[in-house]
């Protein structure tokens, strides 16, 4: 009988492979990159005057792309702070002029979102989600939505993607609106934007994620690493890995690795650090020494430009050249397929992992 997996073992690969087509939804006719311009349905420019700060709620997840976010918007200029949503629903920050706060849920139905939301004593809501006249849609002022597709794996994969490529359209809208101008870069960024389907497509067609994954079958524990973007896809790379092969693994940012996880560090302990082409690379190939220095395997994921990098790891798992931004998109496309290898060879539920629900209610 036809599941839906259109020929693949699992939703989970299928949605991984949906990835460019996805993501080109979530861009296409969004964004003009030889005019440096944005063209979000319903958000023209001047949306945003007199915004001032941009606070992003989420969970699991949609949490990573609100991390990925803040930085993306902090590197614009634009102040904004990522928190777990069911901590900002208990304790929400004091009411200040100028706050957007934007939710961030694939389903628009996650209860502690909803809770982010009704707490906020913002000026305005705005939720960007992958599902039409979801509950978040009605309960925040307007709705940016991701035209990722239905997910049906409960381990997000495509709806993550979506989610980043969609708030950087935002971020950028946010950067003119808030600072008055667009990014210096901006034509650069959009242009990259705009090519990130085809990348993707190269890194789902190239076998590396399943030797990895094959090469460190029996470790102890599995450990990410990464900065800025990358921090918010090391995150997400443990998180991941954990959900469907039930193995402990955990994300760090590289810097945080000598204040207390290098203890765990052994022969035993993979670590998959992320380089994404930018100055913070030259701190992160200090960390890997450490690591490797106590024995630890190390995987970069990296672009194939970074020589030094390729020289001081065990193995690469290859991203294409983009801008820094993005390089954290194509990164964690290549940790979705280590995890879903890992699991697959462990024989795990990998569309339904143990004791976790696609969308959580209550
Ligand atoms: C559950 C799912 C995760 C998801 C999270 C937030 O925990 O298992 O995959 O990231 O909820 O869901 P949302 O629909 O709000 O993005």
């Amino acid at each position: 009988k036809d599941t839906g997996k259109g020929g693949y073992d699992h939703y989970m690969l299928k949605e991984i492979n949906e990835q460019p087509t996805a993501l080109g939804r979530s861009v296409r006719g969004r964004a003009d990159p030889e005019a440096g311009t944005v063209d979000l349905d319903g958000f023209p420019p001047g949306t945003f005057e007199g915004i001032e700060r941009v606070h992003l709620v989420a969970m699991g997840t949609s949490y990573h792309a609100a991390m990925y976010a803040e930085s993306l918007l902090a590197s614009r200029g634009v102040p904004a702070r990522a928190f777990m949503a069911s901590e900002y629903a208990t304790a929400p920050p004091p009411a200040e002029d100028g706050t957007l706060v934007v939710a961030i849920s694939q389903s628009g139905e996650t209860a502690d979102t909803i809770a982010a939301v009704r707490a906020a004593s913002a000026e305005r809501t705005l939720v960007v989600t992958n599902v039409v006249g979801s509950s978040l849609t009605r309960e925040c002022d307007d709705a940016l939505l991701v035209r990722a597709g239905p997910e049906i794996g409960v381990a997000a994969t495509k709806s993550f993607s979506s989610q980043v490529a969609t708030l950087s359209l935002l971020a950028e809208r946010l950067r003119r609106d808030v600072v008055g101008s667009p990014s210096p870069d901006a034509a650069a960024f959009l242009s990259a934007l705009t090519a990130l389907p085809d990348q993707v497509q190269q890194v789902v067609e190239s076998g590396a994620a399943e030797r990895v994954a094959d090469s460190f079958a029996d470790s102890e524990a599995y450990f990410f690493i990464g900065r800025g973007p990358g921090h918010a896809v090391a995150l997400e790379g443990a998180l991941k890995f954990k959900e469907i092969t039930y193995e402990h693994a955990e994300g760090f940012t590289a810097a945080e690795l000598k204040h207390g996880p290098l203890a765990l560090v052994t022969e035993d302990t993979p670590v998959f650090a992320v380089f994404d082409g930018r100055d913070g690379d030259t701190e992160t190939l200090g960390n890997v020494q450490e690591i490797r220095a106590r024995g630890g395997p190390v995987v970069a994921v990296a672009s194939g430009d970074a020589p030094d990098v390729a020289d001081a790891v065990d193995h690469v798992l290859p991203v294409p050249a983009t801008h820094p931004d993005l390089v954290g998109v194509l990164a964690n496309v290549q940790l979705q397929l280590v995890a879903y290898h890992a699991a697959k060879r462990r024989g795990r539920s990998i569309d339904k992992p143990r004791n976790l629900a696609k969308s959580v209610t209550v």
